[in-house]
């Protein structure tokens, strides 16, 4: 500490040795430029010496450069001290790990098209903000806070609320769920369960199929743990039965999960039927080959009955590891997810996540929790769902009427995907972007190069006038591109 090593003794004046001890402590870089230094009063208190004897020698101090006083604010060193003053310049790039090298180059958000004021932006599909329920929320807030803040507020368990977990356990087993020889563990998001599931079952040089087109976040995670993606394709019917039998016959041995969103698929929206999702689920059984399901968004079906995760169908078995998030209806900035799998494997995950963040807020996880289990989450659910299933009802019937393309797909979500038969929607992006119109060019969603054809309308947080407005003006773009 500044002063312990200074002994005043009796052979000169107080205020040369003050003076002289400063000197050399800002001569030896050991007080940096502008650093403040403690006030006459506290020295003098510090140093159990007279505060004329601190004065003096800061107004020697100052006299020749060393310090400077401002005002009202307190004296500061002022060294051009060559250790504090110099350059060190590091050059970082030459740190990254293909990790960090392969998440910089797939950030979307910096590489692609940015949302300017005035624009109408396809881009999003978060769910629209103003629907949140503020003051369902706000009491929930308030009731866990008053219940049990103090405890909510230090640190908690690993795995995540009990209270929250129960039920997920509950809430899960409404869709289907045996969670007997399950558990759970809550993560930051889906993203958070998808990067640890991979980050700690695969390594480098590892196999896993994937739908393709898929979710970008999640070809981001896998490309960056140096995973090889073998693409199942999707068409107008969904996943292909015959291309992934086909894959299964050349890498079954090689592969060590299957990576599947089934219900509003991102980006093409479509929901798999029942069927495929035995089907589904029996070849990859027969293969073992693990299934990492993708539950997001499931919660927003307008048009049927729900339709059971494909971790329903895994039973007493293993074979499935469920990732869910309330993220695209519910108050995605709480970054609230969870793992529903192989109790063994929650078990080690928990180790995993106390390693690398201890724990998701216990705070945020003790509102949702009050949100949920007091009835709110069901009436807002209802009230979200018609909302979205109006704007995407009302923007499909838009494409239809505006848009000449070969097919759009799409049974829910927040979301409609479009194909054509060739256009180039990168081309059709820029011209679009002249007219204040963005949208998701498609090829962000493939695994290989394809999808140029193909684009992704994000419908949640635009007005029905918006979307009128928004989609003509690519309907007429297209037909002046094909004119060029
Ligand atoms: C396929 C898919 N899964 C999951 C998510 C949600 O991720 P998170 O819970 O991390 O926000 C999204 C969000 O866009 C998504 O598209």
């Amino acid at each position: 500490m500044l002063f312990s090593d200074l002994t005043i003794n009796e052979n000169e004046p107080i205020y040369i040795q003050i003076k002289k001890y400063l000197e050399e402590m800002i001569s030896k870089g050991l007080l940096p430029h502008n650093s403040k230094l403690p006030s006459t009063r506290e020295l003098s208190l510090l140093l159990n010496v007279s505060r004329n004897s601190i004065i003096s020698a800061y107004e020697e101090l100052k006299s020749d450069g060393i310090i400077y006083s401002i005002s009202g604010k307190g004296t500061f060193v002022n060294s051009d001290n060559n250790i504090s003053n110099s350059h060190w310049n590091i050059n970082y790039k030459n740190f990254e790990n293909d990790y960090m090298k392969t998440a910089n180059k797939m950030d979307i958000m910096k590489s692609e098209i940015r949302w300017k004021s005035g624009q109408i932006s396809f881009k999003s599909i978060s769910p629209d903000g103003d629907l949140f329920d503020m003051e369902e929320l706000k009491k929930s807030f308030l009731n866990r806070f008053n219940l049990e803040g103090h405890k909510l507020l230090n640190y908690g368990y690993a795995q995540g609320y009990k209270p929250l977990i129960d039920y997920l356990h509950r809430y899960m087993n409404k869709k289907g769920v045996n969670t007997t020889n399950k558990d759970i563990l809550i993560v930051n998001g889906f993203t958070e369960g998808l990067n640890l599931i991979i980050s700690t079952l695969t390594n480098k040089g590892d196999y896993i199929f994937c739908e393709n087109p898929t979710h970008n976040t999640s070809i981001k995670i896998m490309k960056s743990y140096g995973l090889n993606i073998i693409p199942i394709n999707m068409d107008e019917n969904g996943l292909d039965f015959k291309d992934l039998d086909m894959k299964l016959k050349k890498y079954k041995s090689k592969i060590k999960f299957s990576y599947i969103t089934p219900s509003y698929h991102n980006p093409t929206g479509m929901v798999m039927s029942p069927e495929n999702r035995y089907k589904f689920y029996n070849l990859m059984k027969k293969n073992n080959i693990p299934i990492i399901e993708d539950g997001f968004n499931e919660e927003l079906l307008y048009s049927s009955s729900h339709i059971f995760p494909i971790c329903s169908l895994d039973n007493n078995s293993n074979g499935v590891i469920y990732i869910g998030s309330f993220s695209k209806i519910l108050f995605p900035g709480l970054r609230i997810g969870w793992i529903i799998c192989d109790k063994n494997l929650i078990d080690r995950l928990e180790s995993v996540k106390r390693c690398t963040t201890i724990h998701v807020s216990f705070l945020d996880q003790g509102i949702l929790y009050d949100y949920l289990q007091n009835g709110a989450f069901e009436k807002y659910i209802k009230k979200t769902r018609k909302f979205y299933g109006d704007k995407f009802n009302f923007a499909k019937q838009c494409v239809e009427k505006y848009i000449e393309c070969d097919y759009i797909l799409g049974d829910g979500g927040l979301h409609l995907f479009l194909v054509f038969k060739d256009l180039n929607t990168r081309k059709l992006l820029n011209e679009c972007y002249k007219k204040d119109v963005i949208f998701m060019p498609g090829d962000l969603f493939y695994i290989d190069d394809k999808g140029q054809n193909t684009l992704r309308l994000g419908l949640s947080r635009l007005s029905d006038e918006d979307i009128e407005k928004g989609v003509k003006i690519i309907g007429e773009t297209i037909k002046e591109l094909d004119h060029k």
